[in-house]
């Protein structure tokens, strides 16, 4: 059968092979703010001057939703040929952590970072035993729900989670720098994701025989669920 894996062995290489890497490690940011140069893209610039990676801005990007036509059942892939299945995807199948960075928008991650994550369904199985992490910024409300949005991606994705993420406080753009706690906890979160990417990538790590890293497809979770 056709799979992302198979598909897209070849094009990893190519893809994550320029991208800035800091001990070996691949860490593709995902932020999903409309704003560019906003207080979460802020916020994933520090972990990436920790970590190395790459952020790629939803809002940059033209992608459908999901529409539910589960052709990616039969087919191993999503139907569309959009950005999130020629530059997305590839990033993320290469990756050895990925990092999800949200503004909060009614108590909740914002409707781009949604639709990635509604079309990462296709994915299930391939992002076993990646590290996660999480960042969401707001001005008071909601951090517990969106990051829990966050942590139900990483688990339905059988991902680790790095730690339990980093709340930011920040209304208008730019006012994140004066959030010393937020800024001192994405270093931390840095650290985390260095830590875990050397267990599980090591010689003896998860990941050598995960069904992400295979390319087996995942076996029952190419059901629907
Ligand atoms: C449509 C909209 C809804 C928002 N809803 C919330 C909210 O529910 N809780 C909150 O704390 N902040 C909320 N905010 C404020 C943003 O989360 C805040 O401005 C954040 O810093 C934006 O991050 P960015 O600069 O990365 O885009 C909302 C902002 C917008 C535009």
């Amino acid at each position: 059968m056709l799979t992302w894996q198979n598909m897209y062995t070849e094009m990893n290489i190519m893809v994550m092979g320029n991208r800035r890497k800091v001990n070996g490690m691949r860490v593709l940011c995902i932020c999903g703010s409309p704003r560019s140069k906003g207080n979460t893209e802020y916020l994933l610039k520090v972990l990436v001057s920790e970590v190395g990676g790459e952020i790629i801005r939803l809002a940059d990007c033209h992608f459908a939703h999901c529409t539910a036509c589960w052709s990616c059942r039969d087919a191993g892939r999503c139907v569309f040929n959009d950005d999130m299945t020629t530059h997305i995807v590839p990033r993320l199948l290469a990756s050895d952590a990925v990092v999800l960075g949200s503004p909060i928008f009614f108590n909740n991650v914002t409707a781009d970072m949604k639709a990635f994550m509604d079309r990462t369904w296709c994915l299930r199985g391939a992002l076993r035993n990646k590290i996660g992490g999480g960042i969401v910024v707001g001005r008071r409300y909601g951090a517990e729900s969106a990051m829990s949005a966050v942590n139900s991606f990483f688990l339905k994705h059988d991902m680790i989670a790095a730690n339990r993420g980093v709340t930011g406080l920040a209304f208008d753009k730019g006012e994140i720098v004066h959030d010393t706690e937020a800024i001192s906890a994405t270093r931390s979160l840095a650290r985390r994701i260095k830590e875990l990417v050397a267990l599980t990538c090591g010689n003896d790590g998860l990941r050598r025989d995960s069904p992400g890293a295979s390319g087996s497809g995942g076996g029952d979770r190419m059901r629907a669920g």
